[in-house]
């Protein structure tokens, strides 16, 4: 039996180079991490989006930085091959460098994970070569950043005008100059996502940024219909909320009305 080998920060700049698309997808445990690989995703990703899919937070600000590490720790412990990425959280690396160093020093050493990722694009470039001259692998998030969602007011599309267009690419150009490995595009129109894809020398990785990106980022729960809404770009491709209220139903009627268990020994 032959096993593919382990996805790895050059496993992506090859596939950039060779024009192959990486499928992305979020994960917060074990099990979802080994099932995903089977599904054949290349990367797990870890997303603060952890505080509303699981914690029940109305949004990724109150994620704690003890709250990443125990969930990317259990996808590590799934994982075969795939290449993990964990969210820093909000508060966690804005400060400084040498902040955001401390706190991915943490993260890869507690949870055996690949990669950090940041949002932010010029104002972090300092911060993203800080940590890449270090050693660390940092994927980089523009365009739609969810941690300023309380200065935007909403998780509407960003890029909507020239000014805000022109803005994008110069973030998106800061992270690649910095040495990011990759670039996460979320919510911007699919025209700017297609230019920065041919531009940049590193991999785009798009959610709601249309197709050209080199790769595609979900969230396990969209994906899986499992989420109580989907945002437009994400289609479910299953229907699992409906899948398991079926099966918790017909589990607890039997149990009300003695069918469950089954008599016998
Ligand atoms: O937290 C998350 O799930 C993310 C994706 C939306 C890219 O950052």
């Amino acid at each position: 039996m032959t096993h593919a080998s382990p996805v790895t920060a050059a496993t992506l700049a090859r596939a950039k180079r060779d024009g192959h698309k990486m499928a992305w997808l979020t994960a917060w445990d074990a099990s979802s991490a080994a099932l995903a690989e089977a599904g054949g995703v290349d990367v797990l990703l870890v997303g603060d989006s952890l505080g509303m899919t699981c914690l029940g937070f109305d949004s990724t600000i109150p994620v704690t930085l003890e709250q990443m590490i125990h969930h990317t720790a259990a996808v590590v412990r799934g994982r075969r091959r795939a290449w993990v990425v964990c969210d820093l959280p909000f508060g966690s690396y804005q400060v400084s460098p040498g902040q955001a160093f401390e706190t991915a020093a943490r993260v890869l050493r507690e949870t055996g994970c690949d990669a950090v990722k940041l949002e932010g694009g010029q104002p972090m470039a300092d911060t993203i070569r800080f940590l890449a001259e270090r050693g660390i692998a940092v994927v980089a998030h523009v365009g739609l950043q969810p941690q300023s969602v309380k200065r935007l007011g909403g998780y509407g599309r960003r890029g909507r005008d020239e000014a805000e267009r022109e803005s994008i690419l110069r973030d998106a150009r800061a992270v690649a100059e910095a040495s990011a490995v990759a670039v996460v595009l979320e919510n911007i129109p699919a025209g700017l996502a297609a230019a920065i894809t041919r531009e940049l020398d590193i991999p785009t990785v798009g959610i709601g940024a249309g197709p050209d990106c080199d790769a595609q980022v979900l969230v396990w729960h969209d994906l899986l219909g499992l989420s109580e809404r989907n945002p437009p770009f994400a289609p479910a491709y299953a229907n699992l909320r409906a899948t398991i209220t079926d099966a918790i139903n017909r589990w607890s009627a039997d149990v009300k009305n003695g069918r469950f268990p089954p008599g016998g020994d």
